[in-house]
């Protein structure tokens, strides 16, 4: 089970600092969203400069232009993309048609995707690699968690990774082990925590 540490709230110097301090602990740097639109591409440069050893993924949450969307954040050094379940077949299409170019990986996130029952076996037909779960932090704030979710999609994901996403902390990590997701999402569990380092690592013990 791989954590992945989503940095959100950071500037690049703010980031490549604590990254200094957690790396060690965690598999996948997640240069996320609100990160991407103040930083750029040039953050993903940047943290797989100084970390090759460890996977990075660009949250770009692609919405339109897959193929070429997912070429800029692959260009930039990007492991993973991800591009937002709820959009164009099309555009998922061009997103994995770049993955195979680049040998790298699609992760579709499912956040407002309504009906898994329905979108899963399509996701997983156009040959994604990831498929998570996303309680996004709008949705948190309204007192939602990504757990009945992540149950319903291990019912319908059949050949693709799982992943899960949306507040998870070092209290709750051990909730959703329980259903073993490949990938756990964590960004404000470590990076708002009180010890970012202890809280990072507490996480990561509980994946194994
Ligand atoms: C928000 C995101 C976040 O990166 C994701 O929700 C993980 O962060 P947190 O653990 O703080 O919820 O993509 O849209
Ligand atoms: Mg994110």
């Amino acid at each position: 089970m791989k954590l992945q540490l989503a940095i959100d709230e950071l500037n690049l110097k703010e980031a490549l600092e604590v990254l200094e301090r957690v790396h060690s602990y965690v598999d996948i740097i997640e240069v996320g969203t609100p990160f991407l639109i103040d930083a750029g591409r040039e953050a993903v440069r940047q943290i797989k400069e100084n970390y090759p050893e460890v996977e990075v993924l660009c949250d770009a949450k692609i919405m339109d232009a897959g193929e070429y969307e997912a070429q800029l954040a692959y260009d930039a050094g990007a492991d993973y993309v991800t591009v937002l379940g709820i959009t164009d077949d099309l555009t998922i299409k061009g997103c994995v048609e770049q993955a195979r170019k680049q040998g790298r990986q699609v992760m579709v996130d499912l956040i407002c995707v309504p009906d898994f029952a329905r979108r899963v076996p399509v996701l997983e037909s156009l040959g994604v690699d990831v498929i998570a779960v996303h309680t996004g932090v709008d949705q948190q704030h309204a007192g939602r968690t990504p757990l009945e979710d992540l149950q319903e999609l291990k019912q319908y994901a059949k050949k693709t990774q799982i992943a899960v996403a949306g507040g998870i902390n070092s209290e709750t990590v051990g909730e959703y082990v329980a259903l073993e997701p490949d990938i756990v999402i964590v960004g404000s569990g470590i990076l708002n925590a009180a010890d970012p380092v202890e809280a990072a690592k507490t996480i990561k013990a509980a994946l194994k």
